[in-house]
């Protein structure tokens, strides 16, 4: 059913505003962005709405079609509800715009869409990027793109209370069709990269749900920190593992405990990666892009420590199959998709190929999406 049907069917109205914004598939540069690092993502084809309208007071009421769930809150007091945590990354847009001194009217709202929850494809990043842009709609304002994604990236800091990086709200806003996007995590700059139309971008879903995926990210979060500090410790003048080519680190490798080295490893390789695959795309060199991917998850599997046995047995098998370039967790990790690139000629038998391998080796369905990179939420369609 479509967004504005359901609106109609719960709120017994026509909605004023429809909104969308999308998940993401990260291609490469995996937990640099909260390392000041880069990053390669793609918005995807499957996206969160929004549909809404005014009302007359200062009362929210949403419905969750996914949950099946109605909440209502009073913009004059927005507080996080842990009975209803769907409703947070709502909660946390509307709370964080009015503290930049903007009234928002009351609105009836529907959310729904089609980004698998708990996937690794930020369902949440697209969940409050869709309520950014929504509230700017119903404000009648065209946003700064920079600002709103920060915002959203606060609401899931501060509101919600994951300390993620920006990658995920800021390709969900600004991402392009048959694009990458690669962004540097420090100062915000960022440009496309055409996709090869040599390629499919396929997701598979190991169906693990990222049960440890928070309190280990912290972990990792605060590691990385860690490593900063005791660098700095001997003498290197960085504020981030940003600023570390490979050889330096390896120069200082006994200024780090075992941990502390084989994480700052990952993040600085990680770097490097994505410069070399960015490269790659733009001289169509898609072997080298896609030999990039797995090294990437050969890093994160074994000095990042965030991937899963059902990770990795989804990209063993990917690259048994025929006319696959590379393969890689992605996202946080702990469970979620990987991401696989393969030739559009193969795709059928991969698809078909992965989800046997799979139910074989560990007796688990896998969900497959061939995806399409997509406008991301402020990108005229
Ligand atoms: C999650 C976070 C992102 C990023 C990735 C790992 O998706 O939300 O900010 O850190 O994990 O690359």
């Amino acid at each position: 059913m479509r967004i504005e049907e359901s609106f109609r069917e719960i709120f017994g109205q026509e909605p004023e505003v429809v909104t969308r914004a999308p998940g993401r598939v990260n291609l490469i540069g995996e937990h640099t962005d909260y390392n000041q690092g880069f990053v390669l993502p793609a918005a995807i084809d499957r996206s969160v709405w929004y549909a809404g309208r005014r009302r007359a007071d200062r009362k929210v009421r949403a419905y969750s079609i996914d949950f099946q769930d109605k909440i209502e809150f009073d913009l004059d007091q927005v507080q996080k509800d842990e009975q209803h945590p769907w409703s947070n990354y709502l909660r946390g847009i509307s709370k964080f715009m009015q503290a930049d001194s903007v009234k928002l009217p009351g609105v009836d709202l529907v959310i729904g869409g089609d980004v698998p929850r708990e996937a690794g494809l930020s369902s949440s990043a697209a969940v409050e990027v869709g309520a950014a842009v929504f509230w700017e709609k119903i404000l009648n304002r065209q946003p700064d793109p920079v600002s709103l994604v920060k915002l959203a990236q606060k609401a899931e800091n501060e509101f919600v209370g994951v300390p993620s990086g920006i990658m995920d709200q800021f390709v969900s806003a600004l991402g392009r069709k048959d694009h990458a996007l690669f962004l540097d995590c420090r100062d915000l700059t960022y440009f496309h990269v055409p996709l090869s139309s040599d390629v499919k971008i396929v997701v598979c879903n190991s169906g693990v749900k990222r049960a440890l995926a928070k309190s280990e990210y912290e972990v990792r979060v605060s590691q990385c920190q860690q490593a900063v500090e005791r660098l700095r410790a001997r003498g290197l003048a960085i504020n981030s593992l940003r600023e570390l080519e490979p050889a330096e680190l390896e120069a200082a490798r006994e200024a780090l405990p075992g941990v502390l080295f084989k994480r700052a490893r990952h993040v600085v390789t990680e770097n490097h990666r994505v410069q070399c695959a960015v490269d790659a795309l733009k001289q169509g060199n898609v072997e080298r892009f896609g030999r990039l991917m797995t090294q990437s998850h050969e890093s994160l599997r074994d000095d990042y420590e965030v991937s899963s046995r059902e990770l990795d047995t989804l990209v063993e098998l990917a690259l048994k199959q025929w006319g696959v370039y590379g393969a890689r967790m992605t996202g946080a990790g702990f469970g979620g998709c990987t991401v696989s690139l393969v030739s559009p000629r193969a795709a059928e038998n991969f698809v078909r190929a992965i989800q046997q391998g799979y139910q074989k080796a560990l007796g688990l369905q896998t969900e497959v999406y061939v995806c399409q990179a997509s406008n991301g939420a402020l990108v005229a369609t």
